[in-house]
């Protein structure tokens, strides 16, 4: 873990504004499109959105699946989809298909809502999303890959804030577009830890070797001999990992020394980009129903 004197904390002063915005917001919508980031589907959930939410139907995206691990991903949905909850995941980057299987998982989800308004003889009218995330998951991502030329403004809709912006997905799905509220938590140090490792934290203020050391470690627990392999090293902690990451990569200072701070960042440029593999940093653990 990272110096356990100095955890990474971060709680952005807004934080309550930011509620009061949230709860306002959610009262416009039927559901929630809540996106995270596959390789740490716990660490970038925003830790208040299950109470917010409460029995609104959501539908769980897992971006940026193509640097994930594909059976831990399995893992995750498996275990993310519950009652009116469906997970996902999602290439936002590269699949053009991404907006529409959003689409229809959204609409999954509404099924039984629908299906009981059209028995009490009404027409549904198009299902009303809010999409949120935490900053870095991709959310901008899915929505300009949605977005096209169908932006309307919420002046269009009766009974909703004008300041609002709507996208039509789809006839059947309006979606509203949440600037980054949403924070991570931090209750966990671990949470806090591979935030940083993938990136999803200002690094400026951490010491890189001590966030690459990090992520050495989470993955020899995860995927063990994995980094052994890929730098051709047996039996090392994680300072002599950078060591046989330096040497592997011919990262040296002018006195011939290990570069380990450079092969630090190199590392983490690397893994952060999915250069080193697919990995996924969290398994899912015990939680309770207000932790989803
Ligand atoms: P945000 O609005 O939630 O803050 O995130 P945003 O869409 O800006 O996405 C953050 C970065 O993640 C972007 O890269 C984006 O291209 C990338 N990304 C989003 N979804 C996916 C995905 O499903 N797969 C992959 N491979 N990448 C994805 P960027 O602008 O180049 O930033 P960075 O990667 O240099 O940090």
């Amino acid at each position: 873990m990272t110096d356990k004197n100095n955890p990474i904390n971060w709680y952005p002063g807004h934080m309550e504004k930011a509620k009061r915005q949230m709860i306002e917001r959610l009262r416009a919508v039927d559901m929630v499109v809540e996106v995270r980031d596959a390789r740490m589907p716990d660490a970038s959930t925003n830790p208040m959105l299950g109470n917010l939410i409460q029995n609104k139907p959501r539908v769980i995206i897992l971006s940026k699946c193509d640097m994930a691990d594909p059976a831990m991903s399995e893992v995750w949905t498996t275990y993310l989809n519950r009652g009116s909850t469906m997970a996902i995941t999602l290439d936002l980057a590269h699949d053009p298909k991404a907006g529409k299987k959003l689409v229809q998982a959204c609409l999954k989800v509404m099924e039984d809502k629908r299906k009981k308004q059209i028995a009490r003889g009404i027409r549904p009218r198009a299902i009303r999303a809010m999409a949120c995330g935490i900053p870095n998951v991709g959310k901008s991502t899915l929505i300009n890959r949605i977005v096209g030329k169908n932006m309307v403004k919420a002046a269009d809709k009766p009974g909703v804030t004008k300041s609002l912006t709507w996208i039509h997905a789809d006839p059947q799905l309006d979606i509203l577009d949440t600037p980054g509220v949403l924070w991570p938590k931090f209750d966990d140090p671990r949470t806090g830890t591979v935030l940083a490792v993938l990136g999803s934290i200002n690094d400026e203020i951490l010491d890189k070797r001590m966030v690459a050391m990090d992520g050495i470690r989470i993955i020899q627990e995860y995927y063990p001999g994995y980094l052994e392999n890929l730098y051709e090293c047996e039996n090392v902690n994680p300072n002599g990992m950078l060591k046989a990451i330096a040497t592997k990569r011919h990262i040296l200072k002018v006195e011939g020394e290990h570069d380990t701070r450079q092969a630090a960042i190199t590392f983490l440029t690397d893994l952060r980009h999915g250069k080193l593999g697919r990995f996924t940093l969290e398994k899912p653990y015990d939680k309770t129903e207000e932790d989803m």
